[in-house]
């Protein structure tokens, strides 16, 4: 499978950059347990999608790969293509009908008609060219090919009895969207609808609420994502060191349990010949 370049773009310079960067001592490990938190719905979502052993699947952003693991399990007659703009956490990934490829998906294509099933999680919202990906991904479909989006919604935290964990909600939205032009309210306002103008049917949505507080793993994985912000966070002046502190220890306390984000999960179809 060869990938076809047209052009550069600063959209994964400005992620390599950012409070999410695979370069950052704990990325690894953040992305360990946002799989923990997310990689049992996705699955359920993907199963429900009725994956054939002989499809060819795209797993875009495949990040540490999980998932283009688990697809690759699913389709031992067919095989996977994993992207990245950054393979460092692929290079273990193995399989006889896995491939790892680096590729910038909003600079870089595929031949029109290539995958049976693409997948991207918590990779559109990071991409200011959302839309454009979303648009170019469809063509990669053969008919009758599902794609299945996910990604992050901060919404919830807006109507947090907490002041405090409202205000990292605030603080978080501005330093990704100032960093690497995020837009954690996109998957919200724009699912299902946008795989609607794309072209696709059989749309459907799946939103899950994360809690944080209770020491599950949705919060071992918000607890190092906020790890990871505080330095952008203090040194940008969107939250300072107390107002930090005091936002985490709040966290300690047995009775505060919260919900500080989604995750949506959307897919759609592109209609059968
Ligand atoms: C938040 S991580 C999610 C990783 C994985 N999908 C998961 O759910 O665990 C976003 C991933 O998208 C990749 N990425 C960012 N910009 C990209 C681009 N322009 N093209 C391809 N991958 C990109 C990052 O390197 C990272 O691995």
């Amino acid at each position: 499978m060869s990938a076809l370049s047209n052009s550069t773009s600063s959209t994964a310079d400005r992620y390599a950059t950012s409070m999410i960067a695979h370069q950052l001592p704990t990325e690894r490990q953040r992305l360990h347990l946002l799989g923990q938190m997310l990689d049992p719905d996705t699955f359920r979502i993907l199963e429900q999608r009725g994956i054939q052993p002989s499809w060819a699947c795209l797993e875009l952003g495949a990040g540490t790969g999980s998932i283009a693991r688990w697809l690759a399990g699913y389709c031992p007659h067919g095989h996977v293509v994993a992207t990245d703009s950054d393979t460092c956490f692929l290079s273990e990934l193995s399989a006889p009908n896995l491939q790892v490829l680096r590729h910038d998906v909003v600079t870089e294509d595929f031949p029109a008609g290539s995958f049976d099933l693409i997948h991207a999680r918590w990779l559109l919202a990071n991409l200011p060219e959302r839309e454009e990906v979303l648009a170019k991904a469809v063509t990669w479909l053969v008919p009758g090919g599902w794609l299945v989006i996910e990604d992050p919604d901060r919404t919830p935290l807006d109507a947090s009895p907490h002041p405090i964990l409202r205000r990292f909600g605030d603080a978080v939205e501005q330093l990704v969207a100032e960093s690497h032009g995020a837009d954690l309210r996109w998957a919200r306002r724009r699912l299902p609808a946008a795989l609607a103008e794309v072209g696709l049917v059989e749309l459907g949505i799946s939103v899950s609420v994360k809690t944080v507080g209770d020491g599950g793993a949705d919060d071992a994985a918000y607890r190092m994502t906020m790890a990871q912000a505080r330095p952008g966070l203090v040194d940008r002046g969107l939250l300072s060191e107390a107002e930090y502190e005091a936002g985490m220890a709040l966290l300690d306390e047995p009775a505060v349990i919260d919900a500080p984000f989604a995750n949506i999960i959307a897919w759609g179809r592109r209609p059968p010949r």
